[in-house]
């Protein structure tokens, strides 16, 4: 079983993964949260050159192929092996993220990226079962990551257009994949907001 969550930078993906993990596991099950881009030692290195603020010269297409890139070894070095091993595997972003961020924010070709995502997926083999798509106001989203007090990163360095099309992008692809994905209304406290997800998990059987 795979679980992705995706949303907007600062749409309280952590908190609500984080809540997850835990409700899982007291519910017996084996469980592991991987980040993308990240989770191993490769990707957590593609990871450094894709958020380093100093590589502002970077091209769509190189940052979109490095996102795929990190993404293949995800999947052939952790995620397949957890799912043998009988793990619920948790994914902080996947696919859905470079459809989003890189197909409607950039605006490179979409069936560019499904074919490179299907690439990076062993042809779809590794698929999440449910995607948590967790919706803010782009306003708000934008703000939650300037008042975090951490440093920004390239990617979170980018004007309100660029989020508001990737905010588009992602309930684009939620209305198209109505099976796969939930969209859940991540605005309210942290509770009501994991109530939403909870639901869904215990519609699915997980709880
Ligand atoms: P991160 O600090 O992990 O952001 P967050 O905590 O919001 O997940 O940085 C990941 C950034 O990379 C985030 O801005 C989204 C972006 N991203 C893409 O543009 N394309 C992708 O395929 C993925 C996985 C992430």
């Amino acid at each position: 079983m795979i679980i992705s969550f995706e949303g907007l930078d600062g749409c309280g993906k952590s908190t609500q993964i984080d809540k997850t993990l835990n409700i899982l596991q007291s519910s017996g099950k084996k469980v592991k949260v991987l980040r993308e881009p990240g989770g191993n030692t490769v990707s957590e290195k593609i990871r450094g050159l894709l958020l380093d603020l100093d590589n502002n010269s970077m091209k769509p297409e190189t940052e979109m192929l490095l996102y795929i890139a990190s993404r293949a070894q995800l999947v052939r070095e952790d995620i397949s092996r957890l799912l043998e091993d009988g793990c619920v595997v948790i994914l902080d972003r996947f696919i859905d993220s470079t459809t989003a961020y890189q197909g409607y924010g950039r605006g490179l070709d979409l069936e560019t990226i499904r074919v490179l995502n299907l690439f990076a997926t062993e042809n779809g083999k590794y698929i999440p079962d449910i995607t948590f798509f967790l919706d803010i106001e782009t306003e708000k989203s934008l703000s939650r990551v300037t008042s975090r007090g951490e440093e920004i990163n390239r990617m979170e360095s980018e004007d309100i257009d660029f989020f508001d099309r990737v905010r588009k992008g992602f309930l684009e692809i939620s209305r198209r994949d109505p099976e796969r994905f939930s969209v859940i209304d991540a605005s309210g406290t942290v509770e009501e907001v994991f109530g939403r997800i909870s639901d869904v998990l215990r519609k699915r059987d997980l709880l």
